[in-house]
């Protein structure tokens, strides 16, 4: 796992679109899969600032949102399919046809999640997953007790998850109970990982997930697993970490590894 600690949100949501940047460049048609929640904002305003200076084509991107809240309809303004749009796709040239987020609204819940699934698949697998980590250390929706080898499906929301996200919705009671979410196995098969984090509030999860064991009760340990996972974090996430020094020489010694490797 690659660590890399930023001064702040800023830096932290630039570094990130980097990551994506370098990944869009590479393949103009690659397949991202994309994350709501406060913390990849300021990544997707980044991203949007650079498509508007003419840096960053969406045309042929091909995306998959990793959960969705069940009971939304899509024009619900707390619906993550809501959200995508308002914090990037209406801003970038993305095809509308390349867009999937899971329906909240699916008659046939199993079906559905069969279906997304074989979509992922049909694509040709995701080229980087970009991830948040919830209060719980939830990745997507799976909450502790998912399985590390689960696949998209119905997740009921820890009342932690529900509490966290009561900020957005008028009222406790209006936080849907149920989502649909990728599963652990299904975010493990992208290709590349890259997992943003910031704030004092996220640093005892972040210490969990990057430093201690494995374990279904704190899914983006699972992390821990991929051969290609970044983390980026500010000082805040970071603050808890035992080898915060470590990752921060190892980065430092990046440039120097890069000659050595590649020449
Ligand atoms: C929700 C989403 C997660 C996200 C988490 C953290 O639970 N399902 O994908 O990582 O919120 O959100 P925030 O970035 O607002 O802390």
């Amino acid at each position: 796992m690659e660590v890399i600690i930023t001064k702040d949100y800023d830096e932290m949501s630039k570094a990130a679109a980097d990551v994506i940047a370098e990944q869009i460049l590479r393949k103009p048609n690659a397949v991202l899969g994309l994350a709501t929640g406060g913390t990849p904002v300021g990544t997707y305003k980044e991203l949007i600032r650079r498509h508007k200076e003419g840096k960053l084509d969406f045309s042929k991107i091909v995306t998959f949102n990793l959960d969705e809240y069940l009971g939304l309809p899509t024009t619900h303004d707390q619906s993550y399919h809501y959200f995508m749009y308002d914090n990037l796709f209406s801003h970038v040239n993305i095809n509308p046809q390349n867009v999937h987020v899971p329906s909240g609204t699916a008659v046939n819940v199993e079906e559905f999640c069969e279906w997304y699934e074989d979509e992922i698949d049909k694509a040709g697998g995701i080229d980087l997953q970009l991830l948040g980590i919830g209060g719980d250390g939830h990745i997507a929706f799976n909450e502790p007790g998912s399985s590390l080898g689960s696949r998209t499906r119905m997740k009921t929301l820890t009342e932690e998850t529900i509490e966290d996200n009561a900020r957005f919705f008028d009222k406790r009671e209006d936080v849907p109970r149920f989502a649909i979410t990728m599963g652990v196995g299904t975010i493990l098969e992208a290709k590349k990982l890259l997992l943003v984090a910031n704030g004092e509030k996220k640093a005892e999860t972040v210490a969990k997930f990057i430093e201690g064991p494995i374990t279904s009760q704190v899914t983006a340990s699972a992390l821990q697993l991929h051969p290609h996972a970044i983390v980026i974090l500010d000082e805040g996430a970071a603050s808890k970490l035992e080898h915060a020094d470590y990752y921060k020489w190892v980065y430092a010694q990046k440039p120097k590894a890069m000659e050595l490797l590649h020449g």
